[in-house]
């Protein structure tokens, strides 16, 4: 009963004989999979609040920051997933190499990325949504649209009445739109999937290309404003300075979440072994290149403290006069942001079925629909929380406990790394990590670094939240683990 035991290879394999999903995706197909779950509310809502309050023009810095961690631990990712394709992503790799216990505590992190991550994508959501009405003439009242915290700060500069209660609606509404696809079966959704992240990709582009011809490099100066120290929700904050640049490197880490969401497709992968890896990188690659692309035009096209924070990268067209363009840029997010919704809630429910199959979860989680084959109860479970707490949460706040939960996971992945080369090094690896013991260390240490500049609520939310993860391993995991029935 020791909590370090190990899954056997076997019933990985045994597992993925049982698994009757269509091998279909492709190299390009996958790293198109990656990309899609990668652009969304990061680059499109959160670099607004990056810049505006923590980076100014430096955003493309931080965006530099968090690249280099996030490449660390895909090149770690990607040897794991070369040696054991399967679909539980990383919970799944701990789970064969480190531990019970470790692989647990990994999967519990997951839930915040996967879960609040979504959350943050339906609050971002709201926010195109609820600018794309206003072209047509709607608009939705404060309290109807935001949390109580945003709505009171977007009243004050309104000079209006602040409201004494708020419910996003939109973005609760969304969830349970996603939900329902989720429910029925994702066969439709994939397809659409591949249709929006041309246009999610088309949209940046034309971001880059058309924004470059509005840049004033007088908006660039200074490229790092001065720190200065700020009270945020009664906690001193630096803002700006080297400080507020690795803050939000902590906020934009957000944006390149989701090159592990490749990982959990292993199961549809032709040639998973080598395609895997691939897509991991390239996807991450690309985005990084595109993001820091992004933030130099939009803080070239608007004076940082002018950006807007719901809906930045629109509004940085609609201050310099390209109506026309807001209209595009509007849409194409409001759908980009649907398809990581998806991809987030579909990894959830996944990580949630792998880990109830293994017995460390009840079996709700694993109980299919009779007709639409989807575990839908978890699925209901899972769009419950999300759009209440989207409803009622400042986006900001869920995006950095997703930040959290994420960070510990990729230094988690890195660490496992590491350990299976030592235990194992006869493996066979398709992919190998370069350098793996550099690699993984600096993987470990950036991500580790990264979590210090989080704010302090969220690092007290996320003890609370691992301590309870650990509660629940012992109360419940470790006594039902299907570990306990096989011979030692
Ligand atoms: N990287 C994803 C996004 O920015 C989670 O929405």
């Amino acid at each position: 009963m020791s909590i370090w035991r190990l899954k056997p290879v076997s019933a990985f394999e045994a597992d993925m004989k049982k698994s009757d999903l269509n091998r279909v995706l492709t190299k390009w197909g996958l790293t198109s999979l990656g990309i899609g779950a990668i652009i969304g509310g990061g680059i499109f809502t959160l670099t607004g609040i990056a810049a505006h309050d923590y980076a100014g023009p430096a955003l493309a810095l931080s965006f530099v920051i968090a690249g280099i961690g996030c490449l660390f631990a895909s090149l770690c990712y990607a040897e794991f997933a070369s040696v054991l394709p399967v679909e539980g992503s990383a919970y799944a790799y701990a789970y064969g190499t480190v531990g019970e216990i470790f692989a647990w505590f990994i999967g519990w992190n997951l839930i915040l990325e996967y879960m609040m991550g979504a959350t943050t994508v339906a609050v971002a959501w709201s926010g195109y949504f609820v600018k794309l009405l206003h072209l047509f003439g709607i608009d939705f009242p404060l309290w109807l649209c935001n949390d109580l915290a945003t709505a009171t700060e977007k009243a004050a500069k309104l000079g209006e009445e602040a409201p004494s209660f708020a419910f996003n609606l939109p973005a609760f509404l969304i969830t349970w739109v996603v939900t329902w696809i989720l429910v029925k079966g994702i066969k439709e959704a994939a397809k659409t999937n591949n249709i929006i992240v041309i246009i999610k990709i088309a949209v940046v582009l034309f971001v880059i290309i058309v924004g470059a011809f509005y840049i004033k490099t007088e908006n660039w100066q200074p490229f790092i404003p001065e720190a200065k120290s700020v009270m945020i929700d009664g906690v001193e904050k630096i803002s700006f300075g080297y400080g507020g640049v690795l803050t939000a490197a902590t906020i934009v880490f957000f944006a390149y979440i989701g090159f592990d969401a490749v990982s959990t497709q292993a199961g549809e992968a032709i040639n998973p072994k080598k395609d895997v890896p691939f897509a991991i990188v390239a996807s991450l690659v690309i985005c990084t290149v595109l993001y820091i692309l992004v933030s130099l035009v939009l803080t070239g096209m608007v004076k940082y403290d002018m950006l807007d924070k719901s809906a930045p990268v629109a509004s940085a067209f609609s201050e310099n006069g390209i109506s026309w363009a807001v209209f595009i840029i509007t849409l194409a997010a409001t759908a980009g942001l649907t398809s990581v919704m998806l991809v987030m809630m579909l990894g959830q429910t996944r990580i949630f079925l792998g880990m109830a199959k293994d017995g460390l979860l009840p079996g709700f989680f694993k109980t299919l629909h009779p007709k639409f084959k989807t575990p839908h109860k978890s699925t209901f479970l899972v769009g419950g929380i999300i759009s209440l707490v989207a409803a009622f949460t400042p986006i900001d706040k869920v995006s950095e406990m997703c930040s959290m939960g994420t960070l510990l996971a990729f230094a988690m992945v890195c660490i496992a790394v590491m350990i299976l080369r030592y235990k194992k090094p006869e493996l066979e690896r398709p992919y190998r990590t370069p350098a793996v013991y550099l690699v993984g260390t600096l993987g470990v240490l950036f991500n580790l670094f990264l979590m210090y500049f989080v704010r302090i609520d969220t690092w007290k939310a996320f003890i609370v939240w691992g301590t309870l993860g650990i509660i629940v391993y012992f109360v419940y995991g470790k006594r039902k683990s299907n570990l306990n029935n096989l011979p030692e």
